[in-house]
């Protein structure tokens, strides 16, 4: 009797401790600390600054700021930013700053001259309602969803990027990013239509977009006939066959997302592809940080595309939870992360009007936004830390903001 009580205690306490080291919070590395609060002091201060509707989008070369209004592609950034500082930080200020900054993006739901639709109404609409689960903001979401499908042709199997140009019907990287907003909305509103649409587009981007070592054109035009492709280059890149490097982290970003909602293991593989293309570089520097292009001229002087360090980090983030050797994804993903905590990448606590993150490139041929902040970039870097942080379990509403 007095063996068996013995057993039970042990297992009793076996049972306890193996609970707490469930629930155990990992304690956060002072990099993870310093880039969390700078990341909180910037957006507090930028929500007092910037007016609903006009928010900021990059830094021009004459200093000033560039603002983004609704119809900006990268309007619905700048909330999303606010959400997940509000995420990371437990701050009630930002959340209701972010509730104001995302109303403010109510006429976006009624547009279809864009594919960005994804971008504007899910990183704002989309993270306040899967945040505070408020049904106000579902409406605009389902408009939104519904005026997305209509750029979705039947006989291309894609969802149209742009109306402007010559390309009969140009489907871009990018677009993978959309389709993200479409599969969400497939399942909330019961749209078995919009699932089928983001699952073509997706199968048809991995059929023409990827080259044999798994980098990608930019935009690839399709014969709305015929279905075929029939144009394959570039328009941000530095050539028609060069290796965009935004391009390679919303590829690696859209097939990674794709597999989430399908558990199509071609998906995977796309993704898992990609990440090697990236990851084992010869171009790609020491800090994990690329080159704007990884065929970019002058390398190693070429400019670092910070946006597509951070878009990449959330994705390899995301990735190394999906396969079951996810460490070497997780991994690098932190090395980006650190590298993007030092100086030369975190603005100084009220600099650069409140951006967080120096050293993105727009578009470098259009000699537009070329080396400055840019709010897609601050967006992922967001996204990147509260992955990580929920990956290691750490809870950062936890560390006070004592520090800027
Ligand atoms: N979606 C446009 C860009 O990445 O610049």
């Amino acid at each position: 009797m007095k063996k068996r009580l013995g057993t039970c205690c042990a297992f009793v306490v076996l049972l306890g401790l193996g609970q707490s080291l469930v629930n155990a919070q990992s304690t956060p590395e002072d990099w993870l600390i310093k880039s969390k609060n700078r990341a909180v002091y910037q957006l507090t201060k930028a929500a007092e600054t910037y007016k609903p509707g006009m928010t900021p989008r990059s830094v021009e070369p004459d200093g000033s700021v560039r603002l983004a209004p609704c119809r900006d592609w990268t309007s619905g950034f700048f909330p999303g930013s606010l959400w997940y500082a509000y995420e990371l930080s437990g701050n009630k200020k930002l959340a209701a700053q972010a509730g104001r900054f995302t109303l403010a993006l109510d006429s976006v739901q009624h547009f279809t001259f864009t594919h960005d639709l994804g971008f504007m109404l899910f990183c704002s609409y989309g993270n306040a309602y899967r945040i505070t689960g408020n049904k106000q903001y579902l409406k605009p979401l389902e408009n939104g969803a519904a005026s997305l499908y209509t750029r979705y042709n039947k006989r291309v199997k894609a969802i149209r990027s742009w109306d402007f140009g010559e390309w009969q019907f140009p489907v871009i990287i990018d677009n993978m990013m959309n389709i993200d907003f479409l599969f969400w909305a497939a399942k909330q509103f019961n749209k078995p239509a919009y699932f089928q649409a983001a699952d073509n587009h997706a199968n048809t981007t991995m059929r023409n977009h990827f080259r044999k070592d798994y980098s990608s054109y930019h935009v690839v035009s399709y014969d709305t006939i015929s279905g075929k492709a029939i144009h394959k280059g570039t328009f941000q890149g530095y050539a028609d066959n060069s290796a965009w490097a935004r391009g390679q982290a919303w590829g690696l970003y859209g097939f990674t997302m794709s597999y989430g909602y399908t558990k199509e293991k071609k998906f995977l593989a796309q993704a898992e592809h990609i990440a090697a293309f990236i990851m084992n570089h010869p171009r790609l520097p020491k800090d994990k940080i690329p080159y704007w292009d990884y065929d970019a001229p002058n390398i190693p002087n070429a400019l670092r595309d910070v946006s597509a360090a951070t878009i990449t980090a959330s994705a390899l983030l995301e990735l190394s939870t999906q396969v079951t050797d996810g460490d070497k994804y997780f991994k690098f993903a932190e090395q980006i992360l650190k590298s993007l905590s030092s100086d030369k990448y975190l603005a100084a606590p009220g600099s650069e009007h409140y951006f967080i993150l120096k050293h993105s490139v727009g578009a470098f041929p259009n000699k537009s936004e070329v080396d400055t902040p840019i709010n897609y970039a601050d967006y992922y870097y967001l996204e990147a830390l509260k992955r990580y942080a929920d990956i290691k379990k750490i809870d950062l509403k936890l560390v006070a903001s004592t520090t800027k």
